[in-house]
């Protein structure tokens, strides 16, 4: 198969309705690919929450095409697409969204359960996924016990834990000091690498340019190659 395993064909998305239109997104083609980090920079409202959406199945566009592992996803239905996004994407969010009432090894868990993953399969996915970020010695600890930076790491072990092949971050890096925020960055880079995963990253910030395999810059919804 190609590497080609996530790309957008003509995508726009207009909001609105009422009269009022807002064009988040316009015309939008590109391809992602297993191995590789593609970044996609542009500053606050610009349209990078908005494609990063489409590109995990969470929101519709308004016109184009979304193929996903070479097939057109597009008008998929509410029944069909979450089973599809469990299995071939994991999400990174700005603020982490971990459970402050769970542990971290329990953070992971109950995202592979929600993944429907086997029981008996789970305990062994979740302790990799955080050998892998090097957070074994916390697994026991609760969220309000770790820094910025180990909560960023227990939300890409949640990511990664079931193996899906892409990996979405949305501003992984804006709640993190910059040393942090690139050693995160480094990771999902090391990742992409050995694991061969699809990772992209939308970000307003700039020092990541050099930490990635290719950007994408974006304006007022435009996407463009450098
Ligand atoms: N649900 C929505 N309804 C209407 N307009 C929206 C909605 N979400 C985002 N927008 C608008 O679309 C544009 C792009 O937003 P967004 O994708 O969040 O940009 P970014 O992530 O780069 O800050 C902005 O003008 C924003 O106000
Ligand atoms: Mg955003």
């Amino acid at each position: 198969m190609s590497d080609e395993t996530l790309s957008v064909v003509g995508v726009a998305k207009i909001y609105g309705g009422d009269g009022l239109s807002v064009p988040a997104v316009r015309e939008a083609t590109f391809a992602c690919r297993s191995g590789t980090v593609t970044a996609i920079m542009g500053p606050s409202g610009s349209g990078k929450t908005t494609i990063l959406s489409i590109l995990g199945l969470l929101l519709k566009p308004t016109s184009g095409r979304v193929v996903l592992m070479g097939k057109d996803v597009t008008s998929l239905d509410e029944r069909e697409l979450p089973p599809l996004r469990r299995a071939s994407i994991g999400f990174i969010f700005q603020s982490f969204n971990l459970f402050s009432s769970l542990t971290v090894l329990e953070n992971v868990l109950v995202a592979l359960q929600l993944q429907k993953v086997a029981k008996a399969n789970a305990m062994g996915l979740a302790e990799a996924a955080l050998t892998r970020v090097d957070l074994v010695k916390r697994a026991n600890f609760y969220p309000r016990d770790l820094s910025g930076g180990e909560k960023q790491r227990v939300s890409i072990a949640r990511a990664i834990a079931s193996d899906a092949p892409i990996i979405l971050a949305d501003e992984p890096t804006a709640n993190l000091d910059s040393k942090t925020g690139l050693k995160i960055i480094d990771l999902l880079y090391n990742l992409a690498e050995e694991r061969r995963k699809t990772v992209v990253v939308v970000s307003h910030d700039l020092r990541l340019k050099e930490h990635v395999n290719r950007v994408l810059w974006m304006e007022d919804g435009v996407i463009h190659e450098d």
